[in-house]
């Protein structure tokens, strides 16, 4: 477990890192000539072009280490396994999720992004972790998760009352379809969850299912090529993209059997079914949180990780363009973390908590990073 103190310590260590690393770059590259004799009249001299370059990759290595911050800590205390949503442009909900000390909760808490402060809601009435969740016209849902000290797949829907502070059932999920960590999205009211494990240790599934916000349903008519992803997944990420559904990566079997793969379906063309994009994640990965911004998913950290020193959890950040088809690399996050959340709203991305090592260890590290 990574203390604030250890986190601080991180994060100069990152500055100081980037500094140097700039500087001797730059002092390297300088010929001694050029700080001894003056550059020819009217032309700059391409040693005076390549300091620029360098002095600006001092400057750009502290606005990059800027753009991560920490907010209030996590309420519950060190947890992993929760599930966190947009509510409404200045409210974030966590649902659930596994405390270090005290296992799975019921438990579910409000983030005020203007006041930076954590306030608990009504609880669910059951513990719930990897909680499918989403977020209609301003209404919250939770579509079944893991529940119990087994974390067995839950099919139950429920809707969420924020004038009451009250929770709902809806209808399930067919039985034999509960599962948690499916890859979200919404999509013309209908929610879309595709992949998931059905229980701790159990399978990853490749089905989609889709819940009709409007009529209160489950679709029992999606087209067979639309409705199982070309392998099982858990743990993955993604969302929707116009009328794109992307799922992310994630593991198949043992959580140490890491996937690149990029999975799409044209939720206008559901008969067509699911095809394989080219880009492939750079840092193979399950358990990693996945925001969108535009038309890019911002990937962070991840679970699976084989080298020793890791404690078995990434810290990459890694970018998905969907316009290119092609990822790109952005550093680190300041603490490894997996099994957390990651939601964009007005251009930063909220990273509440997450496992710091595989297993129990976690944090209540709130991060935002601003890309
Ligand atoms: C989604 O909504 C758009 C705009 O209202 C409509 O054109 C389209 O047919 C809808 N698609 C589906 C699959 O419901
Ligand atoms: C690991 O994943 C690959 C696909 O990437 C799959 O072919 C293989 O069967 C998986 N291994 C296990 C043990 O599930
Ligand atoms: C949204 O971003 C803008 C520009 O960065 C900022 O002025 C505003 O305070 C932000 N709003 C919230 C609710 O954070």
């Amino acid at each position: 477990m990574a203390s604030p103190g250890t986190r601080d310590k991180y994060r100069v260590y990152i500055y100081v890192h980037d500094f140097f690393l700039a500087l001797l770059f730059t002092l390297t590259s300088l010929p001694s000539s050029s700080l001894l004799s003056a550059t020819q009249p009217g032309a700059m001299s391409s040693s005076t072009l390549h300091l620029l370059l360098c002095c600006c990759m001092l400057v750009s290595s502290f606005a990059s280490a800027a753009s991560w911050r920490t907010l209030a800590r996590m309420p519950a205390g060190n947890i992993h396994e929760h599930s966190v949503v947009a509510l409404t442009p200045t409210q974030l909900v966590s649902v659930g999720g596994v405390l270090q000390q005290g296992g799975p909760i019921s438990s579910v808490y409000l983030y005020d992004l203007v006041k930076d402060s954590w306030k608990k809601l009504a609880s669910l009435p059951v513990t719930i972790n990897h909680a499918n969740v989403a977020v209609v016209d301003g209404k919250l849902y939770v579509l079944g998760g893991m529940t119990g000290s087994g974390w067995v797949g839950n099919p139950t829907t429920w809707l969420y009352d924020q004038a009451a502070d009250k929770w709902t059932t809806l209808a399930s999920m067919p039985a034999s379809e509960a599962r948690g960590s499916a890859v979200m999205g919404v999509y013309n009211k209908t929610v879309w969850l595709a992949s998931g494990k059905t229980k701790s240790g159990g399978e990853s599934v490749a089905t989609v299912s889709a819940f009709d916000t409007a009529s209160g349903r489950w679709l029992d008519s999606i087209p067979a090529k639309a409705k199982n992803l070309p392998e099982g997944r858990d743990h993955g990420g993604g969302g929707i993209v116009g009328t794109k559904y992307y799922q992310i990566a994630g593991s198949l079997g043992p959580l140490t059997n890491r996937t690149d793969t990029v999975f799409v379906l044209d939720l206008e063309n559901l008969a067509a079914g699911w095809s394989r994009a080219k880009g492939r994640m750079p840092t193979p990965r399950r358990g990693f949180a996945t925001a969108l911004i535009g038309s890019k998913f911002y990937t962070f950290g991840g679970e699976g990780n084989p080298l020793a020193s890791s404690n078995g959890v990434y810290s990459e950040v890694e970018v998905y363009d969907t316009t290119t088809d092609t990822w790109a690399s952005l550093g680190r996050m300041p603490v490894a973390k997996h099994g957390s959340y990651a939601v964009a709203v007005n251009g930063s991305i909220y990273i509440p908590g997450g496992g710091t090592a595989s297993g129990t260890p976690a944090t209540d590290i709130f991060d935002v990073f601003t890309p």
